[in-house]
């Protein structure tokens, strides 16, 4: 199957429901205006200019308001979500269920910076394998930390920083999220798919799609700035 011919059966959950704690905003951090925009707008707008389609947005419940106007004039359908990201996860698929994609894309609104390429590394690549994700290499050394106390060192070379949009076969992604029976805060859907028994493939990510996670990403230029990327 060619999801990159058939691209329009290729949906996306963009999971716009937390809270944003640890980010200082006045609001939860995805509808924070971020070069120019609602932070959760940016990945929207790039989902639906690569084509993808239908594109479901799971919102905090009562934010529904400032939601909408942050997604204003976008052809999305917005939901309510859980307590964790999984649960907001597994309802964003639901919601899709009637329409049946033949594959998902699901993405964390904190990540903006989302690139038509790392969409069609994605998409090409779930041509072979149930479920890929984009990750990158960890560069600097990695260690153990009990409290302040420096551990055990840990060996980097195998080791890889994972992120999102990642990209699954559809009706197996619903499936492994339904019989997700680890702690509700999985880590990604990476992982609920593997313990499905999914094989998930690697292709390479991009340093821009790094999450805005504290006020400090928010104050800088922050990982996403690039010149000349259109954003400023
Ligand atoms: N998310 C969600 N539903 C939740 C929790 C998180 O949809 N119950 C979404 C967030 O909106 C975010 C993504 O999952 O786009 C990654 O989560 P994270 O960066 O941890 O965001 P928050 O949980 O909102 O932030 P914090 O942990 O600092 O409160
Ligand atoms: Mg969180």
């Amino acid at each position: 199957m060619n999801y990159r011919a058939s691209i329009g059966g290729t949906a996306a959950v963009v999971v716009a429901a937390g809270k944003g704690l640890r980010s200082g905003q006045s609001v939860p951090k995805q509808f924070a205006i971020w070069r120019g925009k609602p932070l959760v707008r940016h990945s929207v707008e790039a989902l639906l200019a690569s084509g993808i389609s239908p594109v479901v947005v799971v919102i905090p419940d009562d934010f529904r308001d400032v939601a909408a106007g942050a997604l204003a004039g976008l052809d999305v359908k917005t939901l309510a979500g859980g307590d964790t990201r999984q649960l907001s996860v597994r309802k964003g698929l639901e919601a899709l269920e009637g329409t049946m994609p033949t594959a998902v894309l699901i993405h964390d609104a904190a990540r903006p910076a989302l690139s038509t390429d790392v969409i069609d590394r994605l998409l090409a690549a779930l041509e072979h394998q149930p479920g890929v994700i984009p990750v990158l290499p960890v560069v600097d050394s990695v260690v153990h930390a009990n409290a302040d106390i420096m551990g055990s060192p840990a060996r980097r070379e195998g080791l890889r920083r994972v992120q999102t949009p990642q990209a699954f076969r559809f009706a197996e992604i619903l499936a492994a999220h339904r019989a997700w029976d680890g702690p509700p805060d999985a880590g990604d859907d990476a992982q609920v798919a593997q313990a499905a028994g999914l094989e998930i493939g690697l292709v390479e990510g991009d340093e821009a799609l790094s999450k805005l996670t504290f006020s400090s990403d928010f104050e800088k230029s922050g990982p996403a700035f690039r010149i000349g990327s259109g954003y400023d």
